[in-house]
């Protein structure tokens, strides 16, 4: 085995034959550090190992595989169904945030099947009494203590289970490598023999693996492209509430979100996640308007609010959080030259209501609305929803399943729904309760809120 020392991004994982300050492929500055990298002998060094035959697509054994659903629905949502046999799935998010209890909680949905949860961050005690904390409480879970790579690997290969956690990536080494545990060389190594041995076995094996801003510790964004599948679990600090989705996923979507509630009895799913994205009382004050979002597959309904005031700096400030801010700068744009809303003395703030970062362009017209409203002063009718994209010329073009967002705002207690006009029109039968206002340009909404 030859070795060579190399310096590696600990953010993104890029090497340099020499120490460099800023990582020219992530752009982080102070994140290479010096690393041994042991080389092994190729195939050809060992006579006697035979090369594999390719063979035909068609004789590949194609049966449908089974997913393992963890009976969290929101879990399942995300993931597409339940895991996938003989995959790996990394868990990344900041430390703290509930990694270990949600997993701890999948396990003790496997009631059939006794997982596997190997911890190289606590102890076995604190483990079970963390467990003990849950409701429901892991029942035939098998844990095991162990950092050292090749003892994990044993332990799960030997182990009949068919679902395995590995609580923290960043904890395991291998003493075969000379780099200290939570290197890019390490953390690099532990998950590709680890993909390698789901694959063999077809176990599912799920990898914790901590975000990490500072420090010399290796992040995840180096594995993303070793594992099948990468959740995310992140949440705003201030509030209880915990968002799951996919950055990856080689089995299923990207784009659903799973909400949970942190409790002291672990984590609570959140099945009717809207009602925490409308705060109580503001939504008749000026500058505030409820948009109808689709987060995957999940309408949701959110708090968007807009402050416009006078500036006293010759460049006004804009700010935007939970959206695009070049959409905010488009909605603006458009504001000023088809409707006339002279927008160029005023400071500009806008936000999203409990912390998300929305990405579905239906949002447009709320914020819009949100603009001029606080631009006027004057607040919207009581229990209106609007979505919409909003186009160049003023136009409000139609969005991904408008029926299931106007049926979710009625299941809210929304009385008026402004949408766009081709986006009424693509779903028929009447929804009772609910005012729908079609309108195919901005100024018509307008209008009509705001006689
Ligand atoms: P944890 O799962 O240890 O986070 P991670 O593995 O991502 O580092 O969760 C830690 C936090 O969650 C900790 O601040 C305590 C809190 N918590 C609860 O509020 N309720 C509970 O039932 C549990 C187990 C933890
Ligand atoms: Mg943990």
């Amino acid at each position: 085995m030859k070795a060579r020392t190399v310096y590696i991004c600990q953010n993104c994982g890029a090497t340099s034959a020499r120490w460099i300050g800023r990582c020219p492929v992530c752009g982080e500055w102070g994140t290479f550090a010096e690393e041994r990298q042991e080389r092994n002998g190729n195939r050809s060094d060992r006579p006697g190992t035979p090369s594999p035959q390719p063979i035909a697509l068609s004789e590949v054994d194609a049966h449908v595989i089974e997913r393992i659903r963890t009976g969290i629905g929101e879990i399942d949502r995300v993931t597409g169904g339940g895991f996938v046999p003989g995959s790996l799935v990394l868990l990344t998010g900041d430390p703290g945030i509930g990694k270990s209890t949600l997993l701890l909680q999948v396990c003790a949905h496997l009631t059939h099947s006794s997982p596997l949860y190997i911890s190289g961050e606590e102890s076995l005690e604190q483990l079970r009494l963390r467990a003990c904390r849950l409701k429901p409480s892991p029942q035939n879970l098998l844990v095991l203590a162990e950092t050292e790579l090749e003892s994990v690997e044993n332990a799960i290969t030997r182990s009949p289970t068919p679902v395995v956690i590995v609580d923290s990536v960043q904890t395991l080494y291998s003493s075969e490598l000379e780099s200290p545990a939570g290197s890019v060389t390490q953390v690099r190594e532990a998950a590709a023999r680890l993909q390698r041995i789901a694959k063999q076995t077809g176990k599912v094996i799920v990898l914790v693996g901590h975000v990490t801003k500072e420090g010399m510790i290796a992040g995840p964004k180096v594995l993303e492209h070793v594992v099948d599948t990468v959740l995310q679990f992140d949440g705003e600090v201030p509030y209880a509430y915990r968002v799951l989705r996919a950055l990856k996923n080689r089995f299923g979507p990207t784009d659903e979100l799973g909400f949970f509630e942190m409790t002291a009895e672990g984590l609570r799913e959140l099945s009717n996640p809207s009602a925490l994205f409308l705060s109580e009382g503001t939504v008749s004050e000026s500058g505030v308007t409820i948009a109808v979002v689709l987060q995957g597959t999940r309408p949701l309904l959110v708090e968007v609010q807009a402050l416009v005031t006078p500036s006293s700096y010759t460049v006004p400030q804009r700010s935007i959080t939970g959206y695009d801010y070049r959409r905010l700068q488009m909605i603006m744009a458009v504001l000023e030259r088809r409707l006339g809303i002279g927008l160029r003395q005023y400071d500009l703030f806008a936000n999203v209501v409990g912390g998300l970062r929305l990405e579905d362009p239906a949002l447009d017209a709320a914020l819009a609305l949100a603009i001029v409203s606080s631009h006027r002063d004057r607040s919207l009718p009581p229990s209106t929803a609007v979505f919409g994209e909003l186009g160049l010329t003023g136009e409000l073009r139609p969005v991904r399943l408008p029926e299931l967002r106007v049926r979710e705002a009625q299941r809210l207690g929304i009385r008026r729904l402004v949408l766009p006009k081709s986006s009424a029109e693509a779903f028929s039968g009447s929804i009772p309760n609910i005012d729908l206002v079609a309108v195919d340009r901005l100024s018509l909404a307008l209008t009509h809120l705001f006689p």
